[in-house]
C-alpha cells in the first residue's frame, strides 16, 4: 500500500491533527535554523508534474523536498513530447518506467491524481486536480488558522467569492469541517455550489450579513479559467457586492483575520492594501506555511520507502 496523498476525505481528524503537528515540527525547526533532517529523503528523486502554472504550490514543492535533501525532477508540458501527441496515459506510463520515488501531479483534468496512482508504483501527492481538490493547500491554511487562534473548532469561518469553481475551497470544506470549524459560504447565486461540499454550511449571498461574527475570512479569486466569462460582472460591480473592504471587515470580530490562498487580484475580490496589513492579513504568512506543510506530506509519503529500506 503506497502512501498517496489525494483527498482531505481519505483521513480520519486524528490523521489530519497529526499531520498539522508534523507541519508544526518543520515550521519550528525552520524557524529555529535547524531544519535537522536534511538527509531524510537523501538519494530520494521526486518528480513534478505540472499541468497548469502554480508559482506556490511547486516551489513550495521543491524547497520542502530540498529541505529533506531529496532531488527535484520538474516536467514540463510544453517542451514534453505532448507536443507530439503523445497521450496523457502513454506520457505517465513512460516517466513512470524512470522509476521516480514520487510524483506530484497538479492538472486541471478531473481526478487526475487518483487516476496516476492507480498507473505508478511510487506515492502521488495532488497538487491540485481541477475545481476539485488542493489538499495540500487545506493543510497550509489549517496549520495558519491553528498557529494565529490556537484552535479551528468553533470558529467562524467564512469562504468568500468564486465557491463553485475553487478546489481550495473543496479540499478546505473537508478539512475544516471535519477539525470541527463553523462554516459560511458567502457567494453570488451563480458562484455556489452546485450542492453543498459538507454538512451544516451556511450560506450567504449578502457579503455584510455573512461577515458578522466571523473569526476568520477566506477570500477566493473568480477562477476565470472555469466558466463561461459572460456570467461574470466587470470588477467593478463585482467589488463593490462582494470585495473585501475596510468597511466590512469591521462587520467581523475584532481580532479576525484574512486570508487567501493566492493568486489574488487585488481591487477585485480584496481591497488593495488589506493584503499588506500585518495586523489582520495572514496571505505570506500561508505562502510561508506551504514548505512545512508539504515536508510533512513528503515525509508521510515516503516513509514506507524508507520504513522497507531499513527492513
Ligand atoms: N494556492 C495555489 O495553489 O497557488 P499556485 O497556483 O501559485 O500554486
Amino acid at each position: 500500500m503506497k502512501n498517496h496523498f489525494l483527498n482531505i476525505a481519505d483521513f480520519t481528524p486524528h490523521q489530519l491533527t497529526t499531520f498539522l503537528d508534523r507541519a508544526q515540527h518543520w515550521t519550528d525547526a525552520l524557524n529555529n535554523n535547524a531544519p535537522g533532517a536534511g538527509d531524510l529523503l537523501k538519494d530520494k528523486v521526486i518528480l513534478t508534474l505540472f499541468f497548469e502554472n502554480s508559482t506556490r504550490t511547486r516551489t513550495s514543492f521543491e524547497i520542502a523536498a530540498h529541505r529533506f535533501g531529496a532531488r527535484v525532477v520538474n516536467w514540463d508540458v510544453k517542451s514534453s513530447s505532448m507536443s507530439k501527441d503523445e497521450s496523457f496515459l502513454d506520457t505517465i506510463q513512460t516517466l513512470g518506467a524512470m522509476k521516480p520515488d514520487a510524483v506530484i501531479i497538479r492538472s486541471s483534468e478531473y481526478n487526475a491524481p487518483y487516476f496516476v496512482s492507480t498507473k505508478l508504483d511510487c506515492p502521488v501527492i495532488n497538487a491540485g486536480d481541477s475545481h476539485r481538490a488542493h489538499p495540500t493547500q487545506a493543510l497550509l491554511d489549517a496549520l495558519t488558522i491553528r498557529q494565529n487562534k490556537g484552535h479551528i473548532e468553533g470558529l467562524n469561518i467564512a469562504i468568500c467569492g468564486d465557491v463553485a469553481h475553487s478546489r481550495v475551497a473543496g479540499s478546505n470544506f473537508q478539512m475544516l469541517s471535519k477539525l470541527g470549524a463553523n462554516i459560511r459560504i458567502i457567494a453570488p447565486e451563480f458562484l455556489m455550489p452546485e450542492k453543498m461540499p459538507a454538512p451544516n454550511i451556511q450560506t450567504f449571498t449578502d457579503m455584510d450579513k455573512g461577515l458578522q461574527d466571523c473569526d476568520v475570512i477566506m477570500m477566493l479569486r473568480i477562477q476565470k479559467e472555469r466558466m463561461d466569462t459572460s456570467q461574470i460582472p466587470d470588477d467593478a460591480t463585482y467589488f463593490k457586492d462582494y470585495g473585501l473592504t475596510r468597511s466590512r471587515l469591521a462587520l467581523a470580530k475584532d481580532n479576525v483575520v484574512v486570508m487567501h490562498p493566492g493568486p489574488m487580484n487585488r481591487g477585485v475580490e480584496i481591497a488593495e492594501d488589506i493584503p499588506d496589513d500585518p495586523k489582520v492579513s495572514l496571505i505570506l504568512k500561508q505562502v510561508e506555511n506551504g514548505v512545512p506543510a508539504r515536508m510533512a506530506v513528503l515525509e508521510w509519503a515516503l516513509s514506507y520507502q524508507t520504513q522497507r529500506a531499513a527492513a
